[in-house]
């Protein structure tokens, strides 16, 4: 597995700049999530960092090699989409062996490596059966395989929950998080559901507008908000929020809401230098 570093990445498609100079890392095994609203660059940014699209200026690193030139095969990534990606005319073994075949390995290395990863998901009595017969989490699971089994650098996923219903969403969650402890899998996983980043994220980067709001772990985020977007995205019930100045009096800091001062607890014992 490799650390992952994207050091201020820009892409724009015609007028609209989707991403505006990014830079975040993710560390060797490191589960992080790009949290944000619909629209704000969370999968331009994923598919440059696959490749998949080529950034206007930026880098992106995996360790120390800089990998903007490289195409998405020699990338060797693993990218999971909301909707599965599987080939519908295969059983769910020929999906998982799939990346495997075509990379030319031999049979038997294909068998054990297919072998580790269903075990793994707990999808082997299903093996023989087509997507179409596969329920929505089931579907899932043949896709993540299908992703393990290639060993890959990095896991890239792009909301790959929101198709499944919410009851085994929780479950799902749950699983998916232990096996990326488990395979130490440096991963980045892409939501706009701040309960899924809050309950999965080692580190979350709240973005808007194609932009950082804040970088920290899901106990940063939630109690030190760096701004009022933040602020208003993480947590439900959402926070509140009351106009108001902060104003020094007796050399003291408080706050006026509506002609009234209030001085914060912490601040009561505290006279300003
Ligand atoms: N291929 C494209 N052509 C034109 N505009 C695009 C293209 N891809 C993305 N955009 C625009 O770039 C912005 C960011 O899109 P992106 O898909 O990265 O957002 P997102 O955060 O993944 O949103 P969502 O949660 O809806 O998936 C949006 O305004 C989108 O319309
Ligand atoms: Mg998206």
């Amino acid at each position: 597995m490799s650390s992952v570093r994207v050091e201020k990445l820009y892409k724009r498609f015609g007028h609209v700049e989707a991403v505006k100079g990014i830079s975040f890392e993710v560390k060797e095994g490191e589960f992080t999530v790009l949290l944000g609203p619909s629209g704000c660059g969370k999968t331009t940014t994923l598919r440059c960092i696959a490749g998949l699209e080529q950034p206007d200026s930026g880098h992106i690193y995996f360790d120390d090699e800089d990998v903007t030139p490289l195409s998405p095969a020699a990338r060797n990534i693993a990218f999971v989409f909301q909707l599965y990606a599987l080939y519908p005319h295969l059983t769910a073994y020929d999906n998982i062996a799939f990346p495997l075949r075509a990379e030319g390995l031999p049979k038997q290395e294909i068998s054990q490596r297919v072998g580790e990863a269903v075990r793994l998901l707990q999808i082997e009595d299903i093996l023989h059966l087509k997507p179409r017969k596969l329920t929505s989490g089931q579907k899932q699971r043949v896709a993540l395989a299908r992703a393990i089994v290639r060993r890959p650098r990095v896991f890239l996923l792009d909301e790959p929950l929101s198709n499944i219903d919410a009851k085994l969403r929780e479950v799902t969650r749950a699983e998916l998080k232990k096996l990326q402890k488990s395979l130490k899998a440096t991963t980045i996983y892409v939501t706009h559901d701040q309960v899924e980043a809050m309950t999965m994220a080692d580190k979350i980067v709240v973005m808007n507008f194609g932009d950082i709001q804040q970088i920290g772990s899901p106990h940063e985020v939630y109690h030190y908000p760096a701004n009022l977007f933040v602020a208003r995205f993480i947590g439900s019930p959402g926070m509140n929020f009351i106009p108001g100045s902060v104003e020094e009096r007796n050399g003291r800091l408080g706050v006026v809401v509506d002609g009234a001062y209030f001085t914060p607890p912490w601040q009561r014992s505290r006279k300003l230098p």
